[in-house]
């Protein structure tokens, strides 16, 4: 990416199972903006969830969660924040509502399939889902709807975490 471009602060919407490397490739494209001198905030699902411990994973505890933390990216976004989000944000509907909140709203699915994502199972979650031990796990037992028209999908299968930083930076510097 060009040190020149200067780039117009979005809402940067990472979507996608469990595992799927969402916040893994989210973590690191924060450095890389902040480094370029932007304002940049990272909301990420579990680090919120923690704050908030009570948030459950019914449909309607997702899509308020999703709602709420939407709400709060669109606002830093309206003054020039680089807002990146990292939610399963499972339901098509709630990212709907937020990117009809947001002004700048960049929908990035990240598509690595399920097999891979229960291969990995880097917190054992899978383990637990299929054991019956954990209710309502995305992919197992609750529903993941896939983005109908994402602005850029990325598979992690078979790229590195910097190989997906750099999708997200060239996706960014040759928009309109
Ligand atoms: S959502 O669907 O957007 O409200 O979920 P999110 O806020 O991103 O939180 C996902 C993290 O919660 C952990 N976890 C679960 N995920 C899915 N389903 C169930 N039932 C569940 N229970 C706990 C898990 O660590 C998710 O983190 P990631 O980073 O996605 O692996």
């Amino acid at each position: 990416m060009s040190e020149e471009k200067k780039l117009k602060p979005a809402v940067l919407w990472f979507t996608g199972l469990s595992g799927s490397g969402k916040s893994t490739i989210s973590e690191k494209v924060y450095p890389a903006l902040k480094e370029r001198g932007y304002r940049v905030e990272h909301l990420d699902g579990d680090a919120i969830r923690d704050i908030f411990p009570s948030t459950g994973f019914s449909k309607e505890e997702r899509n308020a969660h999703i709602r709420r933390v939407g709400y709060i990216a669109s606002r830093l976004q309206a003054h020039g924040v680089f807002v990146i989000g990292s939610f399963i944000s499972p339901y098509q509907e709630a990212r709907d509502f937020v990117r009809d909140l947001c002004e700048d709203f960049v929908e990035i699915y990240v598509s690595t399939p399920l097999e891979v994502c229960e291969e990995r199972d880097v917190k054992g979650l899978y383990a637990r889902a299929r054991k019956g031990e954990i209710d309502n796990f995305t992919g197992i037992s609750d529903p993941y709807e896939e983005p109908e028209n994402p602005e850029l999908e990325i598979d992690t299968t078979d790229i590195t975490p910097g190989e997906g930083v750099r999708m997200v930076l060239e996706y960014l510097e040759n928009r309109n």
